[in-house]
């Protein structure tokens, strides 16, 4: 095996779509260029479950095409396990898979068992050891026993777990996974969510780039992500590293009582207070109305001077809760969306 540092290595990945178009009236075409990934860079570890993030167009299935193969970059180069995917794609194909969400890459009318075996076939996996990958993964999706059924008579999670078979039918050493639970029931995508984290990445210590619109799915799952926007890799990171090191800041819920229009104000002016918002009444507590305030803060040391400015203030605060950013608050942070 060669020497290398990193499951997957992207080192100035750039990739330009050249589409003509021609003109209706004059006849002549016109070329657009969308620069749909420009000098990304980034790797991942050996056993290390990775989020690609960022809104539509943002450069992310480009990016897993080209790790596994399926397209060219026009610029840089990106390695897998050592291996170049462009010079060397024959070998990085037979040690990477891909699955993408809410497609078809399945023969609606064979069986699962079937669909598997076919798959096994393509690889090249040895005709002894076929029958008994085939059953096993079956089992590990839990369609042992549905899968002498064809598969258009399967519910959309099963055709799901059973792609993620098909990814897994080569053994492959990195699965790139884009969208894997796009369009899937709660239960069903939370299932799919604990296999891939705990069987594919624990259990087999296999690597998985996945990619993915659902925050709390990132957030849960992914030991770093990374966020594109544009075509450009604008952080990198561990969820909680990213959390401390981004100025999205925190908010603090108060509810206080005897809060006045003075102190009100006064709260804006203090430091490290980025904005206050008073939300809805939201009861009485021993006849006295209390208020409900959402107060964004820089960092956590604001809350004790919150809590000091209160008090000088004679407004008695009954709860105090600091939410930190999420995953979400920083995607709209990297990316100036929601
Ligand atoms: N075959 C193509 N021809 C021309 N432009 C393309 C092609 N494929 C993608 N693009 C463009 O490249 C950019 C990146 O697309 P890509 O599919 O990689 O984004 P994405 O992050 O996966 O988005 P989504 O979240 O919607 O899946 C977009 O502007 C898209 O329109
Ligand atoms: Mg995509």
């Amino acid at each position: 095996m060669r020497g290398y540092s990193s499951a997957v290595e992207a080192r100035e990945l750039s990739r330009d779509y050249i589409s003509a178009r021609r003109n209706r009236f004059v006849g002549r075409k016109r070329t657009t260029v969308v620069k749909a990934l420009d000098n990304v860079s980034f790797e991942i570890q050996e056993g290390e479950l990775f989020g690609l993030l960022g809104p539509n167009g943002a450069g992310k299935t480009t990016t897993v095409k080209i790790l596994c193969t399926l397209l060219e970059p026009t610029g840089g180069h990106a390695f897998v396990k050592g291996y170049d995917v462009v010079k060397e794609a024959k070998h990085v194909r037979s040690i990477v898979n891909m699955v993408a969400g809410g497609e078809r890459m399945l023969y609606y009318r064979l069986t699962g068992r079937e669909n598997l075996t076919y798959f096994a076939d393509l690889y090249d996996v040895p005709r002894k050891e076929v029958s008994s990958r085939v059953n096993k993964l079956l089992e590990l999706v839990g369609l042992s026993e549905r899968g002498n059924d064809e598969v258009e008579k399967y519910s959309k999670g099963m055709k799901q777990r059973l792609q993620i078979c098909r990814g897994l039918i080569n053994d492959p050493e990195v699965l790139f996974l884009d969208e894997p639970t796009l369009g899937l029931d709660v239960n069903i995508a939370k299932d799919i969510r604990r296999f891939i984290r705990e069987e594919i990445v624990r259990e087999q210590g296999k690597t998985v780039l996945l990619t993915t619109h659902y925050m709390y799915e990132a957030e849960e799952m992914c030991d770093r992500v990374g966020f594109l926007n544009n075509g450009r890799l604008v952080a990198v990171g561990q969820p909680e590293e990213l959390k401390r090191k981004t100025p999205s800041g925190f908010s603090v819920e108060l509810m206080v009582i005897r809060l006045t229009d003075d102190a009100f104000e006064g709260l804006k002016l203090l430091k490290n207070v980025t904005k206050v918002i008073a939300t809805e009444y939201v009861g009485e507590t021993e006849g006295e109305k209390i208020d409900r305030l959402i107060i964004n803060v820089e960092s956590d040391k604001a809350v004790p001077a919150v809590l000091d400015y209160m008090s000088a203030k004679h407004c008695r605060v009954v709860s105090v809760n600091l939410r930190g950013p999420t995953l979400e608050d920083l995607f709209m942070f990297y990316t100036g969306e929601t």
